[in-house]
């Protein structure tokens, strides 16, 4: 035990030095607390505050959706190349080894099927199990103009005032009803209400014209979905171009999951969200990755 008679004066208090209080530098971050800011740090790299999230989270509603049939066999080889993996608490249980060292944005929202009315949701994980699951963030789908917005907005409230209370943020997910279109007005009303109403970060689609006035309308950071599947090329541009626009980065699935070279693919949407690649130089990444990844698979 040390003696408190022989503790020295302490030397090294640089006095003249004033202590160092750097800005949080993620986008409309900077007031939040420090759990908070940590976590988010998790989720969007300190050094560029961009991200690549991997979604998996769609058999919540579309039960096994192709590339997901088998989450521990297809999407395990992916996480270390993922800077956060979107997921629910049913497939983080069941198929993602615990080992698994990168943040998790849990989905929280759900309670329908593709068969039903998609907006018609509601909360699905406690706030306790996020904890207990060492959530990183929550996600939580709200639906602008859908038959059930005003339930939507409900969850979205309710999920970002009780993560509030754990230091853990909330990304809000924008559903876009069939009835309606994903161009600048309506992302730009969607996703800007989303943050008012205290979403920390923001999940919606690419558009052209006027995703610049989109991200530059909402306060926090936005990420693009990927969509449908697309050809690889197209893929990249979508990415590279919704970076350069404003986003923070990704958070796709399909366009990763659903490719011939999953590894290949996201190791290329990083090189167009972290190494700032143009779309044709990453998709010569994709090619020479994917012939490596064949080989490999021919020599086991
Ligand atoms: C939205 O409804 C869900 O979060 C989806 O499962 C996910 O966002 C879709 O990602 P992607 O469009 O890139 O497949």
């Amino acid at each position: 035990m040390a003696d408190a008679q022989e503790m020295q004066d302490g030397k090294n208090f640089y006095p003249d030095v004033p202590q160092s209080c750097p800005e949080f530098l993620l986008k409309g971050s900077n007031s939040l607390d420090w759990g908070m800011k940590n976590r988010l740090a998790r989720i969007f790299s300190p050094d560029n505050c961009r991200t690549v999230m991997l979604a998996v989270d769609h058999g919540y509603f579309q039960g096994p959706t192709t590339g997901l049939e088998r989450i521990d066999i297809t999407i395990t080889p992916l996480i270390q190349y993922a800077d956060a993996l979107m997921i629910t608490r049913g497939a983080l249980r069941s198929s993602i080894p615990p080992e698994m060292n990168k943040p998790v944005v849990l989905r929280s929202s759900g309670g329908q099927s593709i068969l039903k009315e998609l907006s018609n949701e509601r909360i699905t994980v406690d706030i306790e199990d996020a904890v207990r699951l060492n959530a990183t963030a929550l996600a939580v789908q709200v639906y602008i103009g859908g038959v059930h917005e005003h339930e939507s907005i409900g969850n979205l409230v309710e999920i970002v005032d009780n993560g509030n209370r754990h230091g853990i943020p909330t990304m809000a997910v924008t559903g876009v009803g069939k009835e309606l279109v994903r161009d600048a007005k309506y992302l730009g009303l969607a996703t800007r209400m989303c943050a008012e109403l205290g979403a920390h970060f923001v999940k919606t689609y690419y558009c052209e014209p006027g995703f610049a006035r989109v991200a530059a309308g909402c306060p926090v950071p936005l990420v693009i979905a990927g969509g449908k599947k697309l050809p690889e090329p197209e893929a990249l541009a979508m990415a590279y171009r919704a970076v350069n626009d404003g986003a923070a980065g990704v958070d796709m699935g399909r366009n990763i999951f659903q490719c011939e070279a999953p590894m290949a693919m996201i190791q290329a949407v990083r090189a167009v969200v972290h190494g700032e690649e143009t779309p044709e130089k990453a998709l010569d990444l994709y090619h020479s990755l994917k012939s490596t990844e064949e080989r490999s698979q021919y020599a086991q």
